[in-house]
């Protein structure tokens, strides 16, 4: 191949440019040209089909900064529908017009979804990109462990039936996705932060965090050391919760609970949960944090607050906060720079011989630590065509204690001990109150971008 294109697509990360670099510095090396599809699938459906050349003279261009957040190239959360067979060729002849031999995307399932109808026409890859780390499997046989029923609308739904009690960290299939690590390392330090609002007012504090259905955020945040964790794979138990936050509460005079966006009860999720604008179907999760906070309201009561002069009443004692888009945003740290360059490199080479369909994967084991793998697209995709977002297995968390289990702690240590770089610090400490802040306003990268978009004639 002697062209591709790559495009961003679905929900940002804050290593999205890191994959990006990590693809076209690997294309440099081999002689590649690479053009940046603008806005992912969205620039795609456009006629004009903006883009922009990523290694004019196979030198990468300097917007390019694997240490920026974000993706220079833009992202969409729409996707082609495999069955608008009119576009997808008029899509295929746009992408013929300026020569492009193969395509890159990176994403994730919505992602996987979006190309796979593509890839019927040419070659494409995937390099996995998520913050929720929901794209991948506990074990190679876990989409078989899905199975389908109707409900009363005769609408389908999907029920995990897990068949094993644990699984071994080496067989997890694509250990952690790019995005992850910067993403917990936002939700450690907030967790600190609103600790000592929570001991000072003598409160509790309920902070929801992103993921959806999986909980992997909200195990990460472990290491801001909550009192307790609740994960959307683990039904609330309220007798059981309400005991361990009066005891921490009489022990502490204060709590720290983080949650999952997507926690549920025995009736269901706890929180709303709208379908979203976009076409890839996603929803929007919101109101868990404060449905928790009512109902530890009613439970606790008011007199249990006024009795030892704490608090007025228990609405006054709790609350909660939504830590939103932080966790999405800015500088990645050295663990998802590194690796998701990693995996956009890995990516290209599957591309260029042809491995169609295919994403590059980390995997991990004791010895080797981590290594870059690949898996075809259709392995994660149950027997209906689903791919379900990967949950916390159950042997990661300990529903007793509300925090990861022994073998949670040692699924997060491989990704989390080293993965902040000395250079994230420094950065830090150079950049955040120079005196040349006050003085230069933000320069959009877009704007610099914006000069580089070409477009069909
Ligand atoms: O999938 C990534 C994610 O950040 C989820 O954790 C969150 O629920 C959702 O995207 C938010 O999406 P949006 O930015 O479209 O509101």
């Amino acid at each position: 191949m002697k062209r591709i294109a790559i495009l961003t697509a679905g929900g940002d990360t804050p290593a999205l440019n890191a994959t990006l670099y990590g693809a076209v510095q690997r294309a440099n090396e081999l002689g590649i040209e690479v053009f940046g599809l603008v806005k992912g699938f969205d620039g795609m459906l456009s006629e004009r089909l903006p883009h922009v050349r990523l290694n004019p003279l196979f030198t990468t261009i300097p917007e390019l900064d694997p240490c920026i957040g974000g993706t220079i190239i833009g992202a969409s959360r729409r996707y082609i529908d495999r069955d608008e067979k009119e576009t997808l060729k008029a899509v295929s002849g746009r992408l013929e017009r300026i020569v492009i031999e193969g395509l890159m995307c990176i994403g994730g399932d919505g992602t996987i979804n979006g190309m796979q109808p593509l890839s019927d026409l040419f070659p494409c890859t995937l390099a996995p990109k998520t913050i929720d780390n929901d794209l991948g499997l506990n074990h190679i046989d876990e989409p078989n462990e899905w199975i389908r029923e109707t409900d009363d609308d005769g609408e389908a739904e999907y029920r995990h039936t897990m068949s094993r009690d644990d699984v071994s960290l080496s067989e997890i299939v694509n250990y952690v996705t790019p995005g992850y690590a910067t993403a917990v390392f936002v939700v450690a330090q907030s967790i600190d932060r609103i600790r000592t609002t929570a001991e000072s007012h003598r409160r509790i504090a309920i902070i929801e965090v992103m993921g959806r259905d999986s909980g992997y955020i909200a195990l990460g945040a472990a290491y801001g050391q909550p009192d307790m964790i609740l994960i959307p794979e683990v039904d609330l138990d309220y007798p059981k919760i309400v005991e361990r936050v009066r005891h921490l509460y009489d022990l502490q005079k204060s709590a720290v609970i983080v949650i999952g966006e997507g926690v549920r009860d025995a009736d269901g999720q706890l929180g709303a949960k709208s379908r979203s604008v976009d076409p890839a179907g996603n929803v929007i999760f919101s109101g868990a944090a404060e449905r928790l906070a009512e109902i530890l309201s009613q439970e606790l009561g008011d007199d249990y607050f006024q009795k030892n002069k704490r608090h007025e009443s228990a609405s006054s004692a709790i609350f909660t906060r939504k830590l939103g888009h932080t966790q999405r945003g800015g500088r990645p740290i050295l663990f998802d720079r590194f690796y998701a360059a990693q995996l956009g490199g890995k990516a290209l080479e599957l591309l260029i011989s042809e491995r169609n369909n295919h994403l590059s994967t980390l995997k991990w084991n004791e010895n080797a630590g981590f290594t870059l793998g690949e898996l075809s697209a259709n392995q994660l995709r149950d027997r209906w065509g689903i791919i379900h977002a990967r949950e916390v297995h159950p042997s990661l968390y300990d529903e007793n204690r509300f925090q990861p289990s022994k073998l949670g702690r040692d699924y997060l240590e491989p990704i989390f001990t080293r993965a902040i770089g000395h250079e994230d610090l420094e950065v830090l400490h150079d950049t955040l109150f120079s005196p040349g802040n006050l003085v230069t306003r933000h320069q959009s990268v877009n704007v610099a971008m914006q000069k580089r978009i070409q477009y069909l004639d």
